[in-house]
């Protein structure tokens, strides 16, 4: 009897404070209408300075165990995708299973930029299948704008921070019918936030201002060729055609990005799931919080057939064929 991992519960969280392309008007040069038109972002949310990101995810967590009716002492695996973590050590994920009160379980952080959900949904998957996990939570969760320059319009318009979350278990009803996740490194001068910890610590020490940098149409043009891609490789994996697919939740970058994916897979506006016009580029946690936004409001119905994207710096990308 083939075993999959289901998705069972759904939660999400932004930050209270809202930053709207009006108040970036003020800040640099740039318009609502330029921001509105290239990317479909009006506005974003940021975490207060005492947010950390595993502050986030705990809240997006706590909304999934809510709908999935599961308690922490269920919960065995915690991964967290995230390019945002709180501090070096300990990695996100063990924060968050601390503060849900949750011991002896694997925990650890996925740091593969915008597609680091993915990436943790994936492996999260394979733990659920093999028998190795009865209750997994998955979050992907950022505070992605603390890594932006406020100064460069290039970039400061796109991002938002944010958490969204998923518990799975195992079920002989099909759930996650398949995963993707791959990465070519030969781009990685694209997008990037270029110092580290050990590269660079010196001179983010000494207090060079160090900020996102990315090459927006080269990114653009990438992304959508390897997404067309990735969008037949995980149709032709699960044996899935395009009319099937109920829903696509994608990365929610840039609103043209999207309805290029879209175009792609032939599937109207109507059946693709767009929140980033709330939030921006929230990295990590914008698929989860798609997926959280269109369940709650009913949009998702269980028993449909979801196609989930991202693809993020790296370059870095992943995909999941899911029955609700
Ligand atoms: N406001 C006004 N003008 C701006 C702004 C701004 N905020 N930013 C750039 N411009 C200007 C540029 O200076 C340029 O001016 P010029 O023609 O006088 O030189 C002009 O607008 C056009 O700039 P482009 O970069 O060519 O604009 P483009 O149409 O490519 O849109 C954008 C830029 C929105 C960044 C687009 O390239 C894009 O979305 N790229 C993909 C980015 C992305 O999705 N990244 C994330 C994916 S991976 C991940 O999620 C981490």
């Amino acid at each position: 009897m083939t075993i999959y991992s289901k998705i069972v519960g759904t939660g999400s969280y932004l930050p209270e404070r809202i930053l709207t392309n009006q108040e970036l008007e003020r800040m640099v040069d740039t318009s609502d209408e330029w921001i509105r038109s290239r990317t479909g972002i009006e506005s974003r949310h940021i975490a207060a300075p005492d947010q950390a990101t595993s502050d986030l995810a705990l809240q997006a967590a706590k909304r999934a165990m809510e709908m999935a009716g599961v308690g922490a002492d269920e919960i065995d695996l915690v991964v967290v995708g995230t390019t945002t973590p709180d501090v070096v050590f300990p990695n996100v994920a063990t924060i968050v299973q601390a503060a849900l009160g949750i011991h002896d379980t694997p925990a650890f952080s996925i740091e593969t930029a915008c597609s680091s959900f993915m990436y943790a949904l994936s492996t999260a998957d394979k733990y659920v299948k093999l028998g190795e996990a009865k209750c997994a939570l998955v979050i992907g969760a950022e505070c992605l704008t603390r890594l932006l320059d406020w100064k460069d319009r290039a970039t400061c318009v796109l991002f938002g921070d944010g958490a969204g979350a998923v518990i799975l278990k195992p079920s002989t009803e099909p759930g996650i019918l398949t995963t993707i996740v791959s990465a070519d490194g030969q781009y990685r001068d694209l997008l990037s936030f270029p110092l580290g910890i050990s590269h660079g610590f010196d001179r983010l020490r000494a207090g060079e201002p160090a900020a996102l940098t990315m090459k927006g149409n080269e990114v653009f043009k990438v992304a959508v060729n390897t997404l067309s891609k990735l969008v037949d490789q995980t149709l032709e994996k699960a044996q899935v055609t395009q009319d099937q697919i109920d829903w696509l939740v994608p990365h929610q970058a840039n609103y043209r990005i999207i309805a290029a994916a879209a175009k792609k897979l032939s599937l109207p506006m109507e059946r693709v799931v767009v929140t980033v016009h709330q939030h921006g580029n929230t990295s990590a946690a914008s698929v989860p919080i798609a997926l959280d936004t269109a369940v709650r409001d009913g949009r998702i119905k269980p028993g449909q057939l979801l196609l989930l994207e991202a693809f993020g710096g790296g370059f870095t990308w992943g995909s999941a064929l899911v029955r609700f």
